[in-house]
């Protein structure tokens, strides 16, 4: 039984019944995105139940809306209300990693959040996805609100691609737009902080850490391909290199870049750079996010949006289950494991 009453319970055994039924979903992790997720799928009017979740601690005071959620602090524990999908939202990379690989191999599909937790592992898990029929989909992982997974695969289609140049990370950022605009380095990631972007302890964002996990996901995604992490070039943003960036005025952009070379040689670097001459960067202020791709050919494809934030990447979220919905009717409903599959339609 899912937490909305609005959903159709259809029993297993009336083959007769073929009346569509809402996908149910599980939320891992119930902070910054995985509530504003569940706060969205507990609503009666979506075409998504909502049917379990996965936090660190099952006994926390939760959201009214949530209070008769059925919370598991255990992945396998919560994978028995068989879900159709698992959002990832959690904060760690290892748990997420650990989580996706099990709801995959009971061929339960997955929608992440959570770059930490497939960075470098793409091709694996794609493999595992396609071995239990299950779909692995990760659009809010990178880029929040701004499409980037979406245009990259638009682009690919497109023809070959030879290079892609991003914004990346919102808080970097917002703390170089809040610094050219007169803040000091501390008071601009406290304003990072105090509007939900930064994390309490930044380090991941400041190191480039998080830059080097987006790009190998975008790099996977333009040219079916790993990078290895440790190759990818990261320049970190200390105050030492923000504080010049201000002085020396300009507009400074930490840049994501991705060069496939003539020899078919991948680079993926993040650094910074200088942008008063280029009309597409340049314009790009607070958390926002944005890329440009450009192929063989000499087309460019263009996206832009905001790159953090509750309310971006959950759209990011519903962008995804909605792909998924419209795809798992093809997927395999005979196993055992996918049992509450079996003869049910999807709308
Ligand atoms: N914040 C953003 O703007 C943003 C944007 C795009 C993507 N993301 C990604 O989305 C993911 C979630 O980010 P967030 O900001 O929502 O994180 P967060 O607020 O720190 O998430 C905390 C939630 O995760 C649960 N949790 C933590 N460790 C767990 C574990 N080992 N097992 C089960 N549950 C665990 C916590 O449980 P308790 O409630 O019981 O403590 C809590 O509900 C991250 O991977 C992040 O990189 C974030």
């Amino acid at each position: 039984m899912c937490l909305d009453v609005a959903d159709k319970e259809i029993s297993l055994n009336d083959a007769s019944v073929s009346a569509p039924r809402r996908l149910r979903v599980a939320v891992a992790g119930l902070g910054v995105i995985g509530e504003g997720a569940a706060l969205e799928l507990a609503k009666a009017e979506t075409p998504y139940a909502l049917c379990a979740a996965l936090v660190r601690d099952p006994g926390k005071k939760r959201a009214e809306e949530l209070k008769s959620l059925r919370a598991y602090s255990d992945p396998a524990v919560m994978l028995v209300e068989h879900p159709d999908v698992v959002v990832d939202a959690l904060p760690s990379g290892e748990a997420g990693r650990r989580l996706i690989e099990a709801a995959l191999a009971q061929g339960v599909c997955v929608v992440t959040a959570n770059k930490q937790a497939i960075a470098g592992a793409l091709a694996l898990l794609h493999k595992h996805a396609a071995q239990n029929n299950a779909l692995l989909t990760y659009a809010p992982s990178v880029g929040g609100g701004a499409p980037m997974v979406e245009t990259v695969q638009l682009a690919r289609g497109e023809g070959e691609t030879r290079e892609i140049t991003a914004i990346l990370n919102g808080t970097v950022n917002y703390i170089l737009s809040a610094m050219k605009n007169g803040a000091s380095f501390d008071g601009a990631v406290k304003r990072a902080q105090d509007a939900g972007f930064a994390e309490p302890d930044p380090t991941a964002d400041l190191s480039g850490e998080d830059a080097r996990a987006k790009i190998s996901i975008l790099t996977y995604e333009a040219f079916g391909q790993e990078v290895d992490l440790n190759a990818i070039r990261v320049e970190p943003l200390t105050s030492e290199r923000a504080n010049a960036f201000a002085k020396g005025g300009g507009v400074w952009k930490q840049l994501a870049k991705i060069t496939r070379h003539a020899n078919d040689q991948i680079d993926a670097r993040v650094a910074f750079e200088k942008v008063d001459h280029d009309t597409f960067f340049r314009k790009v202020e607070r958390e926002g996010n944005a890329l440009r791709i450009v192929n063989a050919d000499g087309r460019a494809f263009t996206c832009e949006g905001k790159g953090a934030g509750r309310a971006p990447t959950v759209g990011s979220i519903f962008a995804d289950l909605q792909r998924i919905a419209t795809r798992i009717p093809a997927l395999d409903p005979g196993r055992p494991e996918n049992a509450l599959r079996r003869g049910r339609s999807f709308s």
